[in-house]
């Protein structure tokens, strides 16, 4: 199958190519999703494959509207309501309790409630509108790769596999939604986003994150977050403080591992590292690392042969959360250990 770059003069192709149950790549404010059908269970089918996820774990319904929320959810609370009224559209998926049978188990894993998202990109939400359902849409990536943050990234995970790609350039947050589940009596995040915790407990009060440290044998309420995730080939190390970098900057000149460094302007400007060194800009502050994260995994993943990374570290607080949850991941909880530089190395 030839796999189409739709541009977004396009959305009625693109439209026309899922509601003849076909997969479409979409663009959102946080990274691209891979858009089918949510009502068609095949169609919802193929996502899984395409992206070689498991089955058990389930997909976000985006939707444009409040309105096909409704549809399928048992009534919302007041929480629920306000959440909707201020954060949508925008990076807040909501989990809610369906009514029977509302959805096929493909989309919900089998459970009984279902993650809604009302995406902020015009495009998206015109494609929903003219396609006249709501789109599933995991991130388009291969399961357990970085999140797509552009058109070409989806292209390289998924060319052949898919229809289309509605093409509408770089993403804005480049961390995905907060997930929150608003089933339980108190609402949890399971995984944290773009809109924080503190800015979750300003509208509702008190919440519960659930995403820190799920141990091995635990099992995580969002069934995505037990899988390996974000994962580029070279071993990720994250660095905790700016005082490691002179220390790295010596060790990769004395062992000459050819090594990748994901960090800020500031740091990169700061230190003098040796040529094996390939450096990528995470841009400036918390908002740029974000954005940038993902695209710098993905370079050193696929544009160039770097036999470790090594990542900068934020604050755990805010927009760092989600940061450092993804980043963890990436590295699989591997940190820079300035006590012991001579553990960075290729053979881990
Ligand atoms: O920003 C985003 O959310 C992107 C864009 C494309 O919208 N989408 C995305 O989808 O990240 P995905 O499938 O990669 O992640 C969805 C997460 C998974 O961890 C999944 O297990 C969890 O949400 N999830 C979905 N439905 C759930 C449910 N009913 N209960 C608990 N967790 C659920
Ligand atoms: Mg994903």
């Amino acid at each position: 199958m030839e796999t189409k770059i739709f541009t977004t003069d396009e959305i009625a192709m693109a439209a026309t190519a899922i509601n003849a149950g076909q997969l479409v790549a979409f663009p959102t404010e946080t990274v691209y999703g891979l858009g089918a059908d949510a009502t068609n269970e095949e169609a919802v089918k193929q996502v899984y494959l395409a992206k070689g996820r498991p089955s058990d774990n389930p997909l976000i319904v985006h939707v444009a509207d409040e309105a096909t929320v409704e549809k399928y959810a048992e009534p919302l609370s007041d929480k629920a309501k306000q959440l909707i009224q201020i954060f949508w559209p925008g990076p807040l998926t909501l989990i809610f309790k369906l009514q029977p049978n509302a959805l096929s188990k493909s989309v919900t894993g089998g459970l009984d409630t279902a993650a809604f998202r009302n995406p902020k990109n015009e495009a998206t939400l015109e494609l929903i509108r003219q396609a006249g359902v709501p789109l599933v849409g995991p991130s388009a990536n291969t399961s357990g790769k970085p999140s797509p943050t552009l058109a070409k990234h989806v292209y390289h995970d998924l060319q052949g596999k898919i229809a289309g790609i509605l093409d509408d350039g770089p993403t804005q947050y480049g961390v995905e939604s907060t997930v929150l589940d608003m089933s339980t009596d108190t609402p949890t995040i399971l995984r944290p986003g773009a809109v924080t915790e503190e800015q979750l407990t300003a509208v509702i009060g008190p919440v519960i994150s659930s995403h820190h440290h799920v141990g091995k044998n635990e099992v995580p309420k969002a069934p995505g977050m037990k899988y390996k995730h974000y994962a580029p080939s070279a071993q990720v190390y994250i660095v905790d403080s700016p005082t490691d970098w002179p220390v790295i900057q010596e060790t990769l000149r004395q062992n000459q591992v050819h090594a990748g460094i994901l960090a800020t302007n500031d740091v990169l400007t700061m230190n003098d590292f040796p040529e094996n060194v390939e450096p990528f800009s995470l841009g400036e502050g918390i908002n740029g690392a974000s954005h940038a994260l993902f695209a710098g995994l993905r370079h050193f993943d696929l544009e160039s042969d770097v036999k470790v990374i090594l990542a900068q570290a934020f604050p755990d607080d805010h927009l760092g959360a989600a940061y450092m949850n993804r980043l963890d991941k990436s590295a699989g909880g591997v940190h820079f250990n300035a006590q012991h530089p001579e553990t960075l190395s290729e053979e881990r």
